[in-house]
C-alpha cells in the first residue's frame, strides 16, 4: 500500500480495500452533545471527512455543512450513504480549495493526525484563515509520542504552540468512546478563533 499520507493515493488504497481502523461508523458522543450548543444555521466545515457520518449528522440537524476529502473513494462512499445530504460532500484538498466566506465551525477528527508532521504548521495557518473571528475549531485530537504514523500523535504543548497564535482553548476533556486505535490518547477540545 502507498506510504505517504500527504497524497490521496495513500487513502484511496485503504478505502478501496476497506482498511479503515479510524472509521467510527457513527457519531461520537461528545459531538452529538455539542451539536445542541451550536448556533442554528452555522456554516460548518468537516475536513478529511472520510465516510462522512458526522457530516451527515450535522447536516440532518440543519447546519450548513461542507464536507471535503481529497480521496475520491472516500467521497464516493460518503455520498453513497448520505441520502439527501450527498450534496454536502466534495472531493477537495483542504490546503487548496476555495472556501468562499469563512466557516463558523470546523470539526476535527482524525484529520491533523493523518497529516505528516511536516504539515502541522500549514494546518494551523489554514485553520486560522478558514474560521471567522469568534468561530470555533472543535473536535478530537490525538496525543501520543509515537514515531511512525498515521496516526501521528503530538503533545498538548505542541498543539498549544500550533493553535494559540490564532485561537484560545476553551475546553479540554477526556474521551470515553474512542476506537481502539485512539483509545486513551484522544481528547475533545474547543478552540475559539480570536
Ligand atoms: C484518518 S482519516 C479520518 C477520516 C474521518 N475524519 C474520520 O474520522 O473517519 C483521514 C482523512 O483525511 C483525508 N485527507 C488527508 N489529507 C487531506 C487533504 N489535504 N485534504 C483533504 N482530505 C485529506 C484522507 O483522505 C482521509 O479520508
Amino acid at each position: 500500500m502507498a506510504q505517504d499520507s500527504s497524497l490521496p493515493d495513500f487513502w484511496d488504497t485503504r478505502y478501496d480495500s476497506h482498511v479503515m481502523p479510524w472509521d467510527a461508523g457513527g457519531v461520537p458522543a461528545r459531538l452529538a452533545a455539542h451539536a445542541d450548543a451550536l448556533r442554528p444555521g452555522s456554516r460548518i466545515l468537516v475536513p478529511g471527512c472520510g465516510t462522512g457520518y458526522e457530516a451527515c449528522f450535522l447536516a440532518s440537524r440543519g447546519f450548513d455543512v461542507l464536507a471535503i476529502d481529497f480521496s475520491a473513494p472516500a467521497v464516493a462512499l460518503a455520498k453513497s450513504r448520505a441520502g439527501p445530504f450527498a450534496h454536502c460532500f466534495v472531493e477537495a484538498d483542504f490546503f487548496a480549495f476555495d472556501a468562499g466566506a469563512g466557516f463558523d465551525v470546523v470539526y476535527e477528527r482524525a484529520f491533523l493526525c493523518a497529516l505528516p508532521r511536516r504539515m502541522e504548521d500549514d494546518y494551523a495557518v489554514r485553520m486560522s484563515r478558514l474560521i471567522v473571528p469568534g468561530g470555533t475549531l472543535v473536535g478530537y485530537w490525538f496525543f501520543d509520542d509515537n514515531l511512525r504514523g498515521p496516526p501521528f500523535g503530538m503533545t498538548g504543548e505542541r498543539l498549544e504552540a500550533l493553535l494559540s497564535p490564532a485561537f484560545q482553548r476553551e475546553s479540554d476533556e477526556p474521551v470515553e468512546d474512542s476506537l481502539p486505535v485512539f483509545a486513551g490518547k484522544e481528547r475533545w477540545q474547543l478552540w475559539r478563533r480570536r
